[in-house]
């Protein structure tokens, strides 16, 4: 973490791979700097995370101000991305507060817009609230997103094209907020969830209720799993699909979490997997398709679940990875990756302590 700390008030991600702010990264990084009891750092990260907010509350998910001109041609803008991700800030701002860390009256108002963007600007008719790309999930190349890939199914580079042509059909506010894109209008399972545990930690309680209430319709009994909608990839069976536990309380939750014992489903000692073992689509050691990922696992242990071991196994065996093999624990992706952190937060408690 010192070695990734930036002297802007941010951590990056990892030095060569991901060497600017990212969103969702940064809020579990505050927890991290509390955990590590660094409450400066803590409140610092979660206020350059928000710095870039727009005046309606969109907060966009990369910060990159004053580094390469590509980025700014890709995104359109100088300074940030133009599309969000989860909002952690909620469950970031909450934390930080139980811990007796001072988190100042303008980053949780902040916060707080910025769930109220999600809630008010992209909410749809069922209750949920929309995306307007895969990638404002966090989850970029999910098993969840493969009809985007159709007419052949998934490939690595067509997805590639399909995710920079889904960028193009972002609709936008005045202000260039990304309101919604009729060529990917999905609400996922795992980010309302998200939407709904981080208002719920801000005290948005109804606003939290309601959606939980709309997710309770995405249940589906016989994957044990909350499903993204009708089409059939939003029915793969996915880590971040089991997010919902996190709003949902009861047999669901239990009925949810059975498969995290199977060996044959979303068990293992290094930590639940992204994709459910059964599904033909699981790879292990394919980028959002298998592997077991550090920020995934975190949540789920929040909901309760008794995955707080492998979360520390995985993080050891990996060398504090981005993300691992789920049979081996060997690192993939960016190593080391600040977010193996999380960590931390689980050592010598298996169980979450849950939500409710
Ligand atoms: C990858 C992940 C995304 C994360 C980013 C930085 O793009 O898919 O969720 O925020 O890396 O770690």
């Amino acid at each position: 973490m010192e070695a990734h700390w930036r002297p802007e008030g941010y951590t990056v991600p990892n030095a060569d791979v991901y060497p600017w702010q990212w969103l969702w990264d940064s809020c579990f990084h505050a927890l991290i700097w509390a955990e590590l009891d660094e409450p400066g750092r803590a409140a610092t990260e979660l206020r350059s995370a928000l710095a870039d907010q727009a005046p309606d509350g969109f907060v966009p998910h990369v910060r990159y101000r004053g580094d390469p001109s590509f980025l700014e041609d890709f995104w359109g803008r100088p300074a940030t991305s133009s599309i969000t991700q989860p909002p952690m800030y909620g469950h970031a701002v909450a934390e930080l507060r139980r811990r007796g860390v001072d988190v100042p009256a303008d980053v949780v108002a902040a916060a707080e817009a910025g769930l109220r963007f999600l809630l008010e600007s992209r909410a749809r008719q069922d209750g949920l609230v929309t995306v307007v790309h895969p990638w404002e999930t966090g989850c970029d190349d999910s098993p969840r997103w493969d009809d985007w890939c159709a007419p052949s199914g998934w490939d690595l580079h067509r997805w590639y094209d399909v995710k920079g042509e889904l960028l193009a059909s972002v609709e936008r506010s005045e202000c260039g907020s990304p309101l919604a894109n009729p060529a990917f209008a999905v609400a996922p399972a795992g980010f309302n969830a998200l939407v709904a545990f981080n208002a719920d930690e801000l005290g948005l309680h109804a606003e939290a209720a309601a959606l939980a209430t709309a997710l309770d319709r995405r249940w589906e009994p016989a994957g044990r799993t909350w499903v993204d909608g009708p089409h059939p990839s939003g029915r793969v069976r996915t880590v971040d699909g089991l997010l919902p536990a996190l709003v949902s309380g009861g047999d669901r939750r239990a009925d949810a979490f059975a498969s995290l014992d199977d060996p044959r489903g979303f068990g293992g000692r290094f930590g639940p997997p992204a994709v459910h073992r059964g599904e033909p689509t699981f790879d292990p050691g394919s980028y959002w398709r298998g592997p077991c990922w550090p920020q995934l696992i975190y949540l789920l242990w929040r909901a309760g679940a008794p995955v707080g071991e492998g979360l520390v196994a995985g993080a050891e065996a990996s060398g504090l990875a981005e993300y691992w093999e789920p049979d081996t624990g060997a690192g993939l992706g960016a190593v080391p990756q600040s977010w193996a952190g999380l960590a931390l937060l689980a050592e010598g408690y298996p169980v979450g302590p849950g939500c409710h």
